[in-house]
């Protein structure tokens, strides 16, 4: 069933209630129609759009145009939707005015209800700056991809009792500076559980186990779009890759065998 008019105090409420948030990628217009068709809670214009659509390596090349662009495309596809939109790599660090112009334009220009932004207690004063100015902030943290080089890969963080503390006091940090929401990614399952159950904001998960207060996934994995990539946190719902393909080729071969357009599809 499809929850409507979802706000930040909706998703605190869900939490308190146990109702589980469902969270979904989306970067152009007739996927968020459809999104908005279905019983998805929350939408996330990804900076994973820079791979998914554009095919960059990693997500660093995505620019604040780029964000913004793709932002208000999905806002047209879905006008009722809560929508939260990356701020890309390098539009939050530079300085507080940099960082309030960049986010103004995901809510101005992209007409996103709000932004997210990777990292932990170094960013607590930046998150308390853009709520405190009206920009509604949702935390990451774990395998940030914006950080792929710190990392050295894709890799599960928080397996090291040191680092794992770290993530617990920093999401508290987040919270603390007046974050609405959480996403973990690539963290075991144990560490993402206790961090649910010392926050009072939903935690929404991707690779962080079953016990986050709501899951979030790239929706091309969940389509199955791309059938040569499955990490294992993702679960293919509609093997659409292969469907794409046989209708292509249905088409192609009716265009050479003259089979198409017929009648009904021509006009006097
Ligand atoms: O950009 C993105 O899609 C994300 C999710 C993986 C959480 O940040």
């Amino acid at each position: 069933m499809k929850r409507k008019n979802i706000t930040v105090n909706t998703m605190l409420d869900m939490k308190k209630q146990g109702e589980k948030i469902s969270m979904i990628t989306c970067y152009d217009y007739t996927m968020a129609k459809l999104v908005s068709r279905s019983g998805i809670d929350v939408i996330l214009v990804g900076d994973s759009g820079g791979m998914v659509q554009a095919g960059y390596e990693n997500t660093l090349p995505v620019t604040v145009d780029e964000m913004v662009y793709h932002t208000v495309s999905v806002r047209r596809g879905a006008p009722d939707m809560f929508i939260v939109a990356d701020l890309p790599f390098l539009s939050y660090h530079v300085s507080k005015e940099k960082t309030i112009e960049n986010a103004g334009r995901l809510i101005q220009e992209g007409k996103a209800n709000s932004v997210k932004l990777e990292g932990g207690s170094y960013f607590a004063e930046l998150i308390s700056h853009l709520t405190a100015c009206s920009i509604p902030v949702c935390g990451h943290l774990g395998m940030t991809p914006q950080s792929i080089h710190n990392f050295g890969g894709f890799r599960v963080q928080g397996r090291e009792t040191d680092k794992a503390q770290k993530m617990i006091d920093d999401a508290k940090k987040i919270e603390d500076a007046g974050a609405f929401a959480l996403v973990l990614e690539l963290v075991p399952r144990s560490l993402a559980k206790r961090i649910c159950e010392s926050l009072r904001i939903p935690v929404i998960g991707i690779g962080a186990g079953p016990d986050c207060d709501g899951q979030v996934l790239v929706v091309n994995d969940v389509l199955g779009l791309d059938d040569t990539f499955r990490p294992k946190m993702v679960k293919d719902y509609a093997g659409l890759a292969a469907k794409v393909i046989t209708a292509l080729d249905n088409y192609s071969q009716e265009v050479k065998q003259g089979t198409f357009p017929m009648d009904e599809n021509s006009f006097e």
